[in-house]
């Protein structure tokens, strides 16, 4: 799988892992389920340099828990392009999280990003593997649509803190169709675009402060 040119300038020093990281996706990903054969050649664009966006609305230093991680997405190129932040990846799928422990162990990142095979559940819901912690940011991506997303999300967001989704060009709509459980959940949303680097289309991140 080729590298593109875009991946040096986002991943810096750390390339080499990002793209030991794609290269884990195309191949144990593959042969584990997690990828679909057709996502091999998109890798790259859709996955890796699509999830680093998330870090345009994290400030230095963040704890960040990224919830539904599946293969890693958005974490692991999160946690590779910023070393500031401390991730841990949230997932309840057996496979799925003994994939993502491979990957911190293989990419040596275990000082900075932890696995936790859980689920993130709403108030009042009594699930075995629910998490429950609190981070300064919760991002997730292709987890769910908003109403059902900040019913999970809200409990692992600190007081002060943030939850930041990768969203498709459907956030701004996402944004006003919520709008009754915003209130409700007392945040304040907005749909932000963002451009990961030059000549990439923008993608969207749908940003919920209190
Ligand atoms: C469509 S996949 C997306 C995976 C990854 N975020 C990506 O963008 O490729 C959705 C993931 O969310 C996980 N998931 C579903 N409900 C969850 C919950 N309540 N808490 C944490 N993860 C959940 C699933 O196991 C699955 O791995």
């Amino acid at each position: 799988m080729s590298v593109p040119d875009a991946a040096a300038s986002v991943f810096g020093d750390e390339l080499g892992r990002a793209t030991a990281y794609a290269d884990l996706l195309a191949t144990r990903g593959l042969e584990w389920g997690l990828m679909g054969p057709r996502e091999v050649d998109r890798i790259w664009d859709r996955h890796v340099l699509n999830s680093v966006a998330v870090g345009h609305a994290i400030a230095p230093g963040a704890s960040v828990v990224d919830v539904g991680s599946g293969a890693g997405l958005p974490g692991i190129p999160l946690a590779l392009a910023r070393p500031d932040l401390r991730v841990t990846l949230l997932e309840p799928l057996l496979r799925r999280a003994n994939f993502l422990t491979g990957v911190v162990e293989e990419l040596g990142l275990g000082e900075r990003v932890e696995v936790v095979r859980g689920r993130a559940v709403g108030p009042d819901d009594k699930d075995p593997l629910g998490h429950h912690a609190q981070y300064d940011v919760v991002t997730s991506r292709a987890v769910a649509a908003l109403p059902r997303l900040l019913a999970w999300c809200v409990p692992l967001m600190a007081p002060t803190g943030s939850i930041v989704a990768l969203k498709g060009s459907s956030a701004a709509g996402e944004v006003s169709d919520a709008a009754a459980d915003v209130a409700r959940h007392r945040l304040k949303a907005e749909a932000i675009p963002v451009t990961t680097h030059d000549g990439a289309d923008p993608t969207w991140l749908v940003v919920c402060t209190r």
